[in-house]
């Protein structure tokens, strides 16, 4: 018997826990000539904002040792032209779509783009990205736990759609921020997104991305996430879609093990475009050889006892 894969959150009936990040998928319609998109749990978005943004100066992305800095700075076609442009495409592929969605430095434009999006039929869940570490602010709004409660709960007063929180891992304790969303109404959370780093081309002595400093995604920033998905997982009853550095089925199943319910799919997809049809399967494999007959079985089912 095939294990079951399906997963619940908030009013999202996903067919499978796999995931694609936001920002490293772009629409969707990128990636169709890889994949048969439907095979996927859910598509996240890039993020989008009320008005239209052409992002950050170049250079914007660069490698570094086990993972990339980048820094897009949220560049996207504002909620208008998304609409028009990007929804119609969505909407052909038979998948739940999820909504990234942000605002630079005023939380009403958060409210006006989620209060809009509610409307729309095909829209199933948002995920507000409170985290990005590539825009010039002082503060981030996931960097403070009232922050992150007065602004989710006045996005859950404009929608009944599922609403997922996206925190971000430049703090000292996530455990609180993920507190704040849940008691503001979050369905539930999504973590990590990048860390801020630098690098620098010692010959020029200049940066490597013209705004100094970026997020850092890959490999390198799993065992980090692993171990924010699993804090979060003990203080938390909303569900956690975990994210960072996931490669391959190996690294994806760590993830469930810590407490996450679903998982996305970041940078790997840059490399290797099939990466996520790919973990599906071993994901099935791996449940199958160990006799689970569900993924609930599997999330938090981490043996740490001496
Ligand atoms: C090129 C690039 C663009 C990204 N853009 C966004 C974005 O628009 N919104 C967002 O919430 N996260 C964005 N992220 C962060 C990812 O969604 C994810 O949280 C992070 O990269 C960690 O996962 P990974 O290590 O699997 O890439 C971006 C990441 C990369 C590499």
């Amino acid at each position: 018997m095939q294990p079951n894969l399906s997963v619940t959150i908030g009013k999202l009936k996903l067919k499978n826990p796999i995931l694609v990040a936001s920002g490293t998928f772009g629409y969707g319609e990128e990636f169709k000539d890889f994949l048969d998109l439907s095979k996927l749990g859910a598509i996240v978005t890039k993020t989008i904002t009320l008005n239209p943004r052409q992002g950050n100066p170049a250079p914007r992305t660069c490698e570094t040792p086990a993972g990339m800095l980048n820094s897009i700075g949220l560049e996207n076609p504002g909620l208008e032209a998304f609409i028009a442009e990007k929804l119609p495409i969505l909407k052909k592929i038979d998948v739940p779509i999820i909504i990234s969605i942000a605002s630079l430095d005023n939380p009403e434009e958060f409210i006006a783009v989620a209060r809009h999006l509610d409307k729309v039929k095909e829209v199933q869940a948002l995920e507000l990205n409170i985290s990005c570490p590539n825009i010039q602010h002082t503060r981030l709004i996931s960097q403070d736990p009232k922050s992150t409660y007065n602004l989710v709960s006045r996005v859950r007063k404009v929608t009944r759609k599922t609403l997922i929180t996206k925190l971000s891992p430049n703090v000292t304790d996530i455990t609180e921020i993920a507190k704040a969303a849940q008691a503001a109404g979050s369905d539930a959370v999504s973590l990590i997104n990048t860390l801020t780093g630098m690098s620098i081309d010692t010959e020029t002595k200049r940066p490597k991305i013209a705004t100094l400093t970026a997020g850092l995604s890959g490999p390198a920033i799993r065992p980090l996430a692993v171990r924010m998905v699993w804090e979060v997982y003990q203080k938390i009853k909303i569900p956690i879609i975990g994210m960072g550095g996931i490669m391959d089925t190996s690294s994806a199943l760590e993830f469930f093990i810590v407490g996450a319910t679903a998982i996305s799919v970041g940078t790997a997809n840059f490399i290797n475009p099939k990466v996520t049809v790919e973990i599906i399967d071993g994901l099935k494999k791996y449940l199958l050889r160990n006799k689970i007959n569900s993924i609930y079985k599997l999330i938090g089912s981490l043996e740490c006892k001496k």
